[in-house]
């Protein structure tokens, strides 16, 4: 059992902290944040994220997982100090590391014993370096003995807990091995592939796969695009390529773009690095153009099968940048809805858990309580988010109920040839059944 301080209860420091506490550890999560801080001790989640209440409770009521605003208690006896904390962009696209440093320095104030600081948010390549220079610096007359640890995170929201217990690796990069050998023991009770490399390495290795993995999205959405120009469909063709094993078959859903706090974030972060440090990244500038005309895309095709937008009602359905989180933020929605606006659209939406967070950004937009109330006298329904529960709609009531029968489905969720028979006018990302480029009728 180790003992463990983690700084930032957002998705990745709460996830992390409370996932080290169930495999037996003594965690402390510490945040600022005095009412978020508030809420966990009462057993409120912050964020929704599936089986995290029960796994909190859990380790909360067998005392090895505490939540304090307060740096000396949290780091009371840590051997290990985990920087979770926000690195929101810059206004140029870099990412800005206020509360990295806060946290760093918080930590060279409040110890006095050895102590291995890991860096998991997500931090330009060097910054490893510069946390150990704002430890060394804030400690200069009386030093600490430390080590850093770059440990960048793979979760994902809606599986974030079930990322971090059957990760398909752990990557730890410090310039000393043995400091990342002793967090590697951290990770031992997951047999997973564990990689130690050097710092700068394993900041990259984030970087780089989130940059692959935004850059396979926007492949396949400008595939879905060509395949709209010629008649074929590209869930079929993203299928047929899956089962090459050097192709492989996720990340290859075409639809409205990426979105979330991560890939814009990153891909921005990254080609701002190479750029400053005088390398053209030629291809992230694309795959970032890509997913901005993917959402201009989607109006462009309501606007043709409506005539104008003006005036007209469009029903969103789903507001959360991906199923099972109540996360909006880069939501593809979000921006589509204000594209839509800007025509003089009015907007009626329903997301099943992201409606809080919406309510706070969204004054103009008619928020209901189920996708029927969105279908009600719309002119076009639009599929944004593609959560479960959208999946098996009752769609003759829909086509009752709507004032036109346009649906796009911007996530390829329903199949087009049931909801033609219905009479539905049926508008994919990419899709045409044989051979035949239906949104041209
Ligand atoms: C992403 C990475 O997948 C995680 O490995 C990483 O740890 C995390 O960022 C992070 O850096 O913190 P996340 O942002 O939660 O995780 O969501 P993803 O499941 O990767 O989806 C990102 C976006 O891509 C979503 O908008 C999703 O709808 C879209 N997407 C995903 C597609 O459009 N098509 C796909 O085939 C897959």
């Amino acid at each position: 059992m180790s003992k463990i301080c983690v700084v930032g209860t957002g998705y990745v420091g709460l996830v992390t902290g409370t996932c080290f506490a169930d495999l037996g550890n003594e965690v402390t999560c510490l945040d600022v944040d005095n009412e978020r801080i508030q809420k966990l001790i009462n057993g409120e989640m912050p964020i929704y994220e599936p089986g995290l209440e029960q796994l909190v409770l859990q380790n909360t009521r067998s005392g090895r997982l505490t939540f304090t605003t307060d740096y000396p208690k949290a780091l009371q006896n840590a051997e290990y100090a985990f920087i979770a904390v926000g690195t929101p962009s810059g206004t140029d696209g870099e990412a800005d590391l206020q509360y990295v440093r806060s946290a760093a320095e918080a930590i060279a104030d409040n110890v006095d014993w050895p102590i291995i600081v890991i860096n998991k948010s997500t931090v330009p390549v060097g910054t490893g370096d510069w946390v150990s220079e704002v430890i060394s610096q804030r400690r200069s007359g009386h030093p600490l003995q430390f080590n850093v640890v770059s440990n960048p995170e793979f979760l994902r929201e809606g599986s974030a807990i079930s990322d971090f217990m059957n990760p398909d690796r752990v990557v730890l990069g410090s310039l000393q091995k043995e400091a990342a050998e002793k967090v590697s023991s951290l990770y031992q009770p997951l047999r997973c592939t564990i990689m130690i490399t050097d710092l700068r390495t394993a900041e990259m290795i984030k970087y780089a796969s989130n940059a692959f993995l935004a850059t396979r999205i926007s492949f396949i959405n400008e595939i879905a695009n060509i395949c709209e120009s010629l008649g074929a469909d590209v869930n079929e063709v993203a299928r047929g390529m899956g089962y090459d094993k050097r192709i492989g078959p996720s990340f290859l859903d075409a639809g409205l773009g990426w979105g979330g706090s991560c890939f814009p974030k990153d891909v921005k972060a990254l080609e701002h690095m190479a750029v400053l440090h005088g390398t053209q990244p030629q291809l992230l500038q694309a795959v970032m153009e890509i997913n901005r005309n993917q959402r201009r895309r989607v109006v462009m095709k309501l606007r043709k099968a409506l005539g104008s937008l003006n005036e007209k009602t469009i029903g969103v359905l789903g507001l959360a940048f991906k199923p099972n989180t109540d996360d909006i933020r880069e939501s593809p929605a979000l921006e589509i809805i204000h594209l839509l606006q800007n025509e003089g659209a009015h907007i009626k939406a329903y997301d099943p858990q992201a409606m809080t967070n919406a309510s706070k950004v969204l004054p103009k937009v008619k928020l209901c309580e189920t996708a029927y109330q969105v279908a009600e006298d719309a002119d076009a329904l639009l599929l944004a988010t593609h959560w479960n529960e959208f999946k098996q709609l009752d769609f003759s009531r829909i086509f009752k109920i709507m004032r036109q029968p346009v649906l796009l489905d911007g996530r390829n969720l329903w199949d087009a040839e049931p909801l033609r028979a219905l009479g539905f006018k049926y508008i994919g990302v990419g899709r045409a059944v044989n051979g035949t480029f239906h949104e041209e009728e």
